[in-house]
């Protein structure tokens, strides 16, 4: 029998200015959540290839540049986009509802 998903609770949307990314720490989670022109997204905040913390990267279109290595991935799937990074990011289904910004898990 498939599991309900859980909901989780990350900020408030206005903690994230568009165009820009914080970082949230939750349960086992830490993460990075983004603001697209005003279109959430949330994806693990440590880079798959090393200790880089995503939230703190350059964020340029759909992309995000992550300040160790200069790697990137696409924010919206985490799809690697640039070397070094081999592995995708994890993103997670998010909803924002009220005022509030939350993941799917
Ligand atoms: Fe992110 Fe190396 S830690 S590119």
């Amino acid at each position: 029998m498939a599991e309900a998903a859980q909901k989780i609770e990350l900020c408030n949307a206005a903690d994230v200015d568009e165009g820009s990314a914080i970082k949230v720490e939750t349960g086992d989670f830490i993460l990075a959540v983004f603001n697209l022109n005003g279109a959430y997204y949330v994806m693990d905040d440590i880079c798959t290839h090393g200790p880089g913390s995503l939230s703190e990267g350059f964020i340029s279109g759909e992309t995000i540049e992550c300040d160790f290595h200069n790697g990137a991935f696409n924010i919206k799937t985490g799809e690697v986009v640039e070397p070094p990074c081999m592995i995708p990011q994890k993103t997670y289904k998010t909803i924002v509802e009220g005022d509030k910004v939350y993941i799917e898990v």
